[in-house]
């Protein structure tokens, strides 16, 4: 199955609950919620209060992408603010089995993003207690940034890995993702598209999202 998440980051940030009503119009299966701590990576965005407002506003399951050093000092904020799925950074946890392990005690799926410099064996013992990872293809920090290609053979490798070690893994693409590359990300054994500028950049939101759907889809067969 195909899961399209528009990133939030990306839409009028006065104005999000009509961002999050874009979304929900174009048939959008999650709403991704960039979390940035000025820290871990260069802008400063959302915290636990933003992301309970969301909730309050939108019906979509929340897809909050924390890129914030040691996440397990606020993590319990991110789960009250009613995350549906959480994914932290390999680089920014010390003890990523614990966390992990919290996560699925509290009912969320739990996430693993990988920046595009570190390398898919550092998931190798952690891949079963994740429900999902999160292969970042750009340079996290911005929206609007280019998509870099080698995430491709990276999101393949890790296809491979999951196949290998027999986890029930799904793998998201995050940065960059457009309609001119939706179909390669499926292809390569991505399955959810987080898309920010090429959705909330567009004229009509909520057609980019069907477009992308589209696209997307055309990686399936
Ligand atoms: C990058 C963020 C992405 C970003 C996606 O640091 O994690 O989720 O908002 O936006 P686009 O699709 O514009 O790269
Ligand atoms: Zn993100």
């Amino acid at each position: 199955m195909i899961e399209i998440a528009p990133s939030i980051l990306a839409a009028d940030l006065a104005d999000l609950a009509a961002g999050a009503a874009a979304a929900e119009r174009g048939g959008a299966d999650l709403l991704h919620v960039d979390v940035m701590d000025g820290h871990f990576v260069p802008n400063l965005t959302f915290g636990p209060p933003v992301v309970a407002a969301l909730r309050r506003r939108s019906r979509l399951p929340l897809d909050v992408h924390l890129m914030i050093e040691r996440p397990e000092r606020s993590l319990d904020a991110y789960l009250a603010a009613g995350a549906a799925r959480i994914s932290v950074h390999v680089e920014a946890v010390v003890h990523l089995d614990r966390l992990l392990g919290v996560l699925r005690a509290a009912g969320v799926a739990a996430g693993v993003a990988i920046n595009p410099s570190t390398p898919v064996e550092s998931l190798r013992e952690v891949l079963h207690l994740c429900d999902f990872v999160t292969v970042m293809s750009v340079n996290p920090g911005f929206a609007g940034q280019a998509f870099l290609p080698q995430a491709l053979d990276k999101t393949r490798r890790l296809a491979a890995l999951v196949g290998e070690l027999g986890c029930t893994v799904t793998i998201e693409i995050d940065g960059g993702v457009a309609e001119s590359n939706a179909e390669q990300c499926v292809r390569a054994g991505a399955s959810t598209l987080v898309a920010g500028s090429s959705v909330y950049g567009a004229a009509d939101p909520a057609a980019a999202i069907r477009q992308l759907r589209a696209a997307a889809e055309r990686g399936r067969r």
